[in-house]
């Protein structure tokens, strides 16, 4: 009975996002982009055919008969790469160690944003990433730029990975730093808040905490004008 609208939530490593926007789109009947997980199936599969980021030219030339996918699934989305279900293997450390570099690459970046814009035209789309407000949906109608302390986010972090990787909680400190360091400083649409995002500091919040104020945010926004 309302008219859908686009909502962007843009962060770094550990803040939420996809947690928060996967729960936020189910209370509303939309549809969930996780972006993330497409440069993490880029990632995978380049590691897996052991072309290096550095090597940008053969990185592209790889990514030209990529079929990236993503099927609305139970527990969120899963994703595919030319058919094969790598939702398993792209939140490993291996991946992460590298994902920044590969998404620092123009060519990559480009490519991406246009799947996502298609995935995000019908609207009723909550997407998930870096650069949503930014750069791939910048007229989406809600904007949330969240983000929580780098302790706090290596602590979330860990009691992830811990159960199934032998992994210190400095050595996830550090390397969520260092992501952070690549995703704000890459040249092609870096991380950063959008002017007209909203920001949410999620340090000491719980999920349902912060759920509830996009939540009630849209709908406050529906009514008025922006
Ligand atoms: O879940 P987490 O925050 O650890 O990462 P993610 O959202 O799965 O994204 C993994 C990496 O992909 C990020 O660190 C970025 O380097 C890259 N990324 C990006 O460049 N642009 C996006 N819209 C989404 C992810
Ligand atoms: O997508 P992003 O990397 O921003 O974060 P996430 O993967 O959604 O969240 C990382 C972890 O933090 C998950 O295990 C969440 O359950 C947890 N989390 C939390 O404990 N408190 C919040 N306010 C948000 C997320």
């Amino acid at each position: 009975y309302r008219d859908k609208i686009n909502i962007a939530i843009d962060g770094p490593a550990g803040a939420g996002k996809s947690t928060v926007a996967r729960m936020v789109a189910s209370k509303l009947q939309y549809i969930y982009v996780d972006t993330g997980a497409m440069y993490r199936a880029l990632t995978w599969f380049m590691l897996k055919e052991g072309i290096p980021s550095e090597n940008s030219e053969n990185v592209l030339q790889k990514a030209q008969n990529m079929v990236i996918e993503l099927k609305p699934h139970v527990n969120g989305q899963k994703v595919l790469l030319n058919g094969e279900d790598v939702t398993p293997y792209i939140r490993s450390s291996q991946v992460n160690n590298v994902v920044s570099k590969y998404a620092q690459i123009e060519g990559v970046r480009t490519k991406l944003v246009h799947l996502q814009r298609q995935m995000a035209l019908e609207k009723g789309v909550v997407m998930d990433g870096r650069d949503i407000g930014t750069t791939v949906l910048p007229d989406a109608e809600v904007k949330i730029f969240m983000t929580a302390s780098v302790k706090e986010r290596a602590l979330r972090r860990y009691n992830e990975l811990s159960q199934t990787e032998d992994i210190s909680l400095e050595q996830l400190e550090h390397d969520i730093a260092e992501r952070d360091r690549l995703d704000q400083q890459r040249e092609v649409s870096p991380l950063r808040r959008a002017e007209d995002a909203i920001f949410l500091d999620t340090t000491s919040m719980s999920i349902e905490e912060v759920v509830d104020a996009i939540v009630s945010y849209c709908v406050i926004h529906w009514d008025g004008e922006k």
